[in-house]
């Protein structure tokens, strides 16, 4: 005779104690259909051959299950298409009855809010992207487009499904085509936890953040031995497009992780800075940090020296709301600081010169990264809170011909065009184009302020009496050169390298004291708040710059 079944759970069921007279016991067989439903989504569930998952942990590597757990709420994530398999014929594919198709798609909760997840799953038949595989993707996109919520991707792959030919090269391009449709839409999060090779990275650098672990994760368009073959050159895994090298070289990647954990860790931790699409706010958050709370390091900065250098980060902390700043792009363009803050609750993106690398001059790596996220930041409705200390352009012939003048101008581009409320602080140096570029009052700032010890001008004072007092300079005797070098570059400073010239041009709006610089910014986008309500702009995408 057969047991008492729970027909949901398929668990032996206990009588429940009904306080009436007990029946004889009803006993019920489990159905076939219900069995065999059992059995496949078990199988389904379980992902790869037994050996394929050892081999996954072998390397250090969590199983494309484990990975949304570590993303998504308990209990949260709604699976799609866990059945569906590959309708290639060729090779034994169909035969193999893989189901999923080596992705998990679906829908889980991230810190509360829904997102679209999918994530390759390398232990069947190494996560490569077949037909099938490739259709999850696109409809999950699609669908996360229509909802409006982000989409999450974790990649482990060995791209392209050789088996299925170009129908796999054909799925690449319904998904870059949707990466690039709905940039700007919906915030679009690369996470690569495995090989990512050949055209398969033009994914992950559509969309607007890319995560990588350290040891772990690889990206590049042609691999080692391809390198070699074609230029002689001889390079391992982790040099070629290890996370470092995507980190601080290419730029490819946005955020690096010691392990997997970490990486899901700071997933989550953007993701609560953004919004969910272009058509909402980014979430505000209660803070018990005073608005009016003094920043004594910028009473400070007046006093040092000019030309020492410091970290912004440090005044960057200090403002912010709880000191809390999510960097972007740490190792990248250091001369150039970018990333998440809250001012008073509400979520800023900041763009900061950082004095402590190349003197905080704009060169072709950090006007491609700032002018990047700027215009993330104007696509998702984020104000942008400038921090100019900026000594002007790096100069070199390197810059020059590498087009500093071409990138130069997606910096000036991105700020023009951003139209969510713009607030400039003035540090220390603003100079000549530089000076400009730095979200400039001309240039579409809504509020320029400035502290008192700022340098506004057309260049610094050493290269200008270089050029205003070059005759002057080059008849005094020798030993009195640097003297008079002094004495003018000091009347030029008295004259020029103040903030009250350019105030009284109404080109900064305010000189404000230092210690009240986080009051005066937090009342600053208050006033701004209601200047763009969110998705009555064009979008205009997130185009890889
Ligand atoms: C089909 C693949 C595959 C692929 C891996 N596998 N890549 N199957 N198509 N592209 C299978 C392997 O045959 C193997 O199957 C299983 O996945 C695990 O792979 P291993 O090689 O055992 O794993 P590992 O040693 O960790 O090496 C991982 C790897 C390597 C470095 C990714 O598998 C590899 O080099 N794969 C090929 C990469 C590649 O050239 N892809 C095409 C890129 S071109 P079994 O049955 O043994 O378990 C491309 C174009 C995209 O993607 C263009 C878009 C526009």
């Amino acid at each position: 005779m057969a047991d008492l079944i729970d027909p949901i759970t398929g668990a032996a069921a206990e009588p429940q104690p009904t306080g009436r007279k007990a029946h004889p016991k009803k006993v019920r067989e489990v159905p076939e259909s219900l069995k065999k439903f059992r059995e496949i989504h078990a199988a389904a569930a379980a992902g790869g051959p037994p050996e394929k998952i050892e081999a996954q942990r072998k390397k250090g590597k969590l199983t494309a299950r484990e990975r949304i757990a570590y993303l998504v709420d308990e209990g949260t994530f709604q699976e799609l298409g866990l059945l569906m398999e590959s309708r290639c014929t060729d090779f034994g594919i169909k035969d193999k009855h893989i189901k999923g198709d080596g992705v998990i798609t679906g829908f889980g909760k991230v810190n509360g809010r829904l997102a679209a997840i999918f994530s390759e799953d390398f232990t069947q038949l190494g996560g490569s992207l077949g037909r099938t595989h490739a259709d999850k993707i696109t409809k999950l996109m699609d669908m996360a487009a229509d909802i409006k919520v982000p989409v999450i991707g974790i990649l482990d792959s060995g791209g392209a499904r050789i088996q299925e030919g170009v129908d796999s090269l054909d799925g690449y391009g319904e998904i870059f085509l949707r990466n690039t449709r709905y940039s700007g839409v919906v915030p679009q999060i690369s996470i690569i936890v495995g090989p990512c090779a050949g055209g398969a990275v033009y994914s992950p650098a559509l969309t607007d953040f890319v995560f990588m672990v350290k040891g772990m994760s690889n990206m590049f368009v042609t691999g080692p031995e391809v390198v070699k073959a074609a230029t002689g050159e001889e390079v391992d895994f982790e040099t070629l497009g290890g996370s470092m090298t995507h980190a601080s070289k290419s730029g490819v990647c946005h955020f690096v992780a010691n392990s997997e954990p970490d990486c899901y860790r700071q997933v989550k931790e953007l993701m609560s800075f953004l919004p969910q699409s272009r058509l909402e706010a980014a979430p505000g958050m209660e803070t018990r940090d005073p608005g009016d709370r003094k920043i004594a390091l910028l009473e400070k900065l007046c006093e040092v020296d000019p030309r020492r250098p410091y970290r912004v980060h440090h005044i960057v902390w200090w403002l912010s709301d709880d000191h809390r700043f999510l960097e972007v792009h740490h190792d990248y363009a250091k001369n150039i600081v970018v990333g998440f803050i809250r001012l008073g609750g509400q979520v800023v993106g900041v763009i900061a010169n950082n004095p402590a690398q190349m003197a905080g001059a704009l060169d072709i790596n950090a006007s491609d990264k700032a002018a990047r996220f700027i215009r993330f930041l104007n696509n998702f409705n984020i104000p942008i809170l400038t921090l100019v200390d900026v000594p002007g352009y790096w100069p070199g012939v390197a810059q020059e011909h590498g087009g500093i003048i071409r990138h130069g101008a997606k910096l000036l581009y991105a700020y023009s065009e951003a139209t969510v409320p713009k607030v400039t602080l003035v540090l220390r140096k603003a100079y000549g184009g530089a000076y400009i570029a730095m979200s400039s009052k001309l240039m579409g700032g809504d509020i320029n302020f400035s502290l008192p010890s700022a340098e506004i001008a057309v260049m610094g004072p050493r290269g200008a009496i270089e050029i205003l007092y070059s005759r002057q300079i080059k008849e005094a005797k020798e030993e009195e050169r640097e003297a008079l070098r002094v004495k003018l570059a000091k009347e030029y400073s008295d004259k020029f390298a103040s903030p009250y010239q350019t105030a009284s041009m109404g080109s900064i709006d305010e000189v404000i004291e230092p210690a009240q610089a986080r009051e005066r910014l937090i009342s600053a986008f208050r006033v701004l708040a209601g200047k763009r309500r969110p998705g009555t702009h064009e979008r205009t995408g997130n185009i890889p710059l």
